[in-house]
């Protein structure tokens, strides 16, 4: 694979930035997965828009246009012939031996633009996983106090949502579910999360601290538009939760998956229910049928 930094391909193992990188030194920077499905890049406007708000929001200035960056995305992804997988896009600054924590500046324009292609073998969970569900357990949430940082950030800072992750696998469990600090569900370590209750869709709101996940959006859509189905962001706790007919999590990367297990408590009969599996239908069309086309 060849990654793409600051103009230039790299091959992968050839491919390296400065130890002076304040992503590395400091965690500071900002980052997108974006999937791209039958050569199409889904939702790509949408994730650099996002990008453009995290970024804007720590004061990294991207000096480069928008329209530049969808360039080198599909510069990366021809020159590679990526036409299913994903890319992981990085911007951070890229620091020099003088630009040392005590002469940090309140703004910064010396970004460094990482684009890195990822082929979809390397997917996070196995098809069995999507067929039969998995299994998670919830913990209360740190971080999320809404005078902390904002968590629409999408920075490149993952450790908290890494030690979740790490405590399911430690339970044996493959993710966890984030309570906020009144007790509400929010979503996963890096998914956000949907139940199923009489035929009504519920997810928490994006006010309890839920990340605005734009696989989310795109199933609220799909859920009212194909489904006919009547979606309420709301508050969701534990019992409603323990309680729920269906449930499943969503993300860029692991699209659509259902939820069987909850705290070693099966969710209804234990099996993906038939509301998630119409929508992992209905998502799998969408994706392969839209998004911007790239040639080859
Ligand atoms: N996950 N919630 C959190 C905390 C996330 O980090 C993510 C992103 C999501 C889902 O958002 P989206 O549908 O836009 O991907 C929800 C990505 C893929 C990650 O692992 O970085």
């Amino acid at each position: 694979m060849k990654v793409y930094i600051d103009g230039s391909f790299f091959d992968d193992s050839e491919a390296k930035i400065s130890i002076f990188n304040y992503g590395f030194l400091y965690g500071y920077g900002v980052y997108e997965y974006i999937r791209i499905y039958n050569g199409r890049i889904f939702r790509l406007k949408e994730h650099l828009e996002r990008l453009l708000y995290s970024a804007r929001t720590i004061s990294l200035i991207i000096k480069i246009e928008q329209s530049e960056i969808e360039k080198a995305i599909i510069q990366t992804l021809t020159i590679n012939k990526l036409i299913n997988g994903y890319i992981k896009l990085i911007v951070t600054i890229k620091g020099d031996n003088r630009l040392q924590y005590n002469q940090l500046k309140y703004e910064y324009d010396t970004t460094s633009i990482i684009i890195i292609a990822i082929d979809t073998s390397v997917c996070l969970y196995t098809q069995s996983l999507y067929i039969n569900g998995i299994n998670v357990i919830t913990l209360p949430l740190k971080n999320v106090r809404h005078d902390s940082l904002d968590f629409h950030i999408k920075s490149i800072n993952y450790l908290n949502n890494m030690l979740y992750k790490m405590e399911a696998i430690q339970h044996n469990v493959h993710d966890s579910i984030l309570l906020n600090s009144e007790g509400y569900i929010i979503g996963c370590s890096s998914s956000n999360i949907f139940i199923i209750k009489n035929g009504i869709m519920y997810t928490p709101s994006i006010v309890e601290g839920c990340f605005d996940g734009i696989t989310r959006e795109t199933v609220i859509e799909l859920s009212r538009n194909k489904l006919n189905l009547i979606v309420k962001e709301t508050r969701i706790n534990i019992y409603n939760l323990y309680n729920a007919d269906e449930c499943f999590i969503t993300g860029t990367i692991i699209e659509l998956i259902p939820v069987v297990k909850v705290n070693f408590k099966y969710i209804l009969s234990g099996k993906p229910g038939p509301i998630t599996i119409k929508l992992m239908r209905e998502f799998k069309n969408l994706v392969m049928s839209t998004g911007t086309p790239i040639e080859l």
